[in-house]
């Protein structure tokens, strides 16, 4: 299996090359952010609990997420790998999904990390506001508060995996093409090790 994080602060690209990673290397993709809007649209009570957090641009809780990708990696036993978005965001998820891969006997092979500025971020997600329907898109403070929770909460994570040797900071400002192009290159090269 091969199983990557893509990392970096809201509005960094981590969707968009997603999708485009996905296709090119077969591997699953899991999205806390689409899951926990999978369930705001089913109405669930957990949507609906996540919608009031999501909406203030604050993290949901460490055990909700953690079990939304566990059942997420148990219901997908033939993925060739995954592709994590938006997971892990504490340190605390960063270890409940070290100790999930564990159990699969395999792990993270590496963790993509996109870097880009913070007036980049905060015109690219006010312009998405436009058209997106995300609620927590339309508002500028808003957005501002899921940049201060990444810097806050969020921005550990890199170093908990920097202590494993298995971060790779890529510039997240250029064409989308470009930044997948990076981004591929430093998949190949780790998978080919
Ligand atoms: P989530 O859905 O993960 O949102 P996010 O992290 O805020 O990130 P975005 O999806 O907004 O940005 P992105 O990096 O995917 O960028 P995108 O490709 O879309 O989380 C939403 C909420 O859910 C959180 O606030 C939290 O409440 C909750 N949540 C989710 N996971 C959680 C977890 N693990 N723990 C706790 N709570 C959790 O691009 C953004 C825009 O830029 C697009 O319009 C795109 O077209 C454009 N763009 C992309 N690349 C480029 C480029 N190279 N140049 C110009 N424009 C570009
Ligand atoms: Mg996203």
């Amino acid at each position: 299996m091969f199983n990557l994080i893509l990392f970096g602060p809201p509005g960094s690209g981590k969707g968009t090359q997603s999708e485009k990673l996905i296709a090119r290397y077969g591997l699953k993709h899991l999205s806390t952010g689409d899951l926990l809007r999978s369930e705001i649209a089913a109405q669930s009570p957990l949507g609906m609990a996540a919608k009031s957090i999501m909406d203030k641009g604050q993290l949901v809780p460490d055990e909700v997420v953690i079990e939304m990708i566990n059942s997420a990696l148990e219901n997908n036993p033939q993925a060739r790998g995954f592709l994590f978005d938006g997971f892990p965001r504490t340190t605390a998820q960063a270890e409940a999904l070290d100790k999930l891969l564990a159990q699969k006997e395999t792990e993270i092979a590496i963790v993509l990390a996109l870097q880009v500025s913070k007036e980049e971020l905060v015109s690219r997600l006010l312009n998405r506001g436009k058209s997106s329907g995300r609620s927590d898109d339309t508002n500028e403070a808003v957005i501002l508060s899921r940049i201060e929770e990444y810097e806050r909460k969020t921005a550990v994570v890199a170093e908990y995996y920097d202590k494993f040797g298995k971060v790779v900071r890529v510039k997240g400002e250029g064409t989308i093409d470009e930044i997948f192009d990076i981004l591929s290159s430093e998949i190949d090269a780790k998978s080919e090790a």
